[in-house]
């Protein structure tokens, strides 16, 4: 069986997902932290990000990997654990524009569904029911008021020492929503679902309501 979640930055998708493959002991696949590694890596190489050719072909030399360690999903390319620093903000900031060109979607695209392959699985991004698993079992689609986003993050960031104003994170998450617009759609046969107010149980409950075994 497949899950696909999308939705845009901080609706609750990683979180959920998560949660309900653990639940059904399905393989969990996070898409957003491939491309979020691409565009750390092409950082940390100062990689120029206008050029697609060159971050194709780093992306073609990252061994993708996750594991569970003490309870926590990991991230590792080439064996480097990288989960805390594909979360900073300097890589958010720049990787919608890293997800937009057409050879690192086409590379990450098929790696995904190799992934997936026959395999149960929860996957969430942000093509996931349009492109990556179209024929997926069951499709959602997270939204919510880009402000309450922009808490999330705020509330997150805080945890984590990061110090960006309520201001600044709306005005990124608006910023990254019109940039992913283009890669964005919600599928024809997939559930909205507005997580604004609701917590996580909620949408967690909502969406296993929804999903018959
Ligand atoms: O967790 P958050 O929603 O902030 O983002 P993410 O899921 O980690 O995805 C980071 C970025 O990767 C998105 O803003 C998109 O630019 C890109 N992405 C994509 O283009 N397609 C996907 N299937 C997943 C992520
Ligand atoms: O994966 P995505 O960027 O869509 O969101 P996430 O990383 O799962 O969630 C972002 C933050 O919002 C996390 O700290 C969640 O705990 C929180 N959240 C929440 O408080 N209530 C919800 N209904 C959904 C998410």
């Amino acid at each position: 069986m497949q899950i696909a979640i999308d939705g845009p930055a901080s609706t609750g998708k990683s979180t959920v997902a998560k949660i309900i493959a653990k639940k059904l002991d399905f393989l969990y696949v996070d898409t957003g932290a491939m491309y979020r590694s691409l565009t750390y890596f092409g950082l940390k190489n100062k990689i120029d990000l206008n050029n697609e050719e060159l971050l194709t072909n780093l992306l073609k030399s990252m061994n993708y990997d996750s594991r569970v360690i003490n309870n926590r999903l990991h991230f590792f390319v080439n064996s480097e654990d990288v989960t805390q620093e594909i979360r900073n903000p300097i890589v958010a900031k720049n990787v919608s524009q890293v997800a937009s060109y057409p050879s690192v979607r086409k590379h990450l695209i098929s790696l995904q569904q190799n992934i997936a392959g026959n395999q149960n699985v929860v996957m969430d991004g942000r093509d996931i029911g349009t492109v990556v698993l179209p024929s997926a079992d069951y499709k959602f689609f997270l939204t919510a008021d880009p402000k309450i986003r922009a808490k999330r993050r705020f509330l997150e960031n805080k945890k984590k020492g990061i110090n960006l104003s309520l201001e600044e994170l709306v005005t990124a998450i608006k910023r990254r929503d019109e940039l992913d617009s283009k890669q964005m759609v919600m599928a024809k046969d997939a559930i909205l679902i507005d997580t604004g107010e609701m917590s996580i149980d909620q949408v967690v409950n909502s969406l296993m309501n929804k999903i018959q075994r």
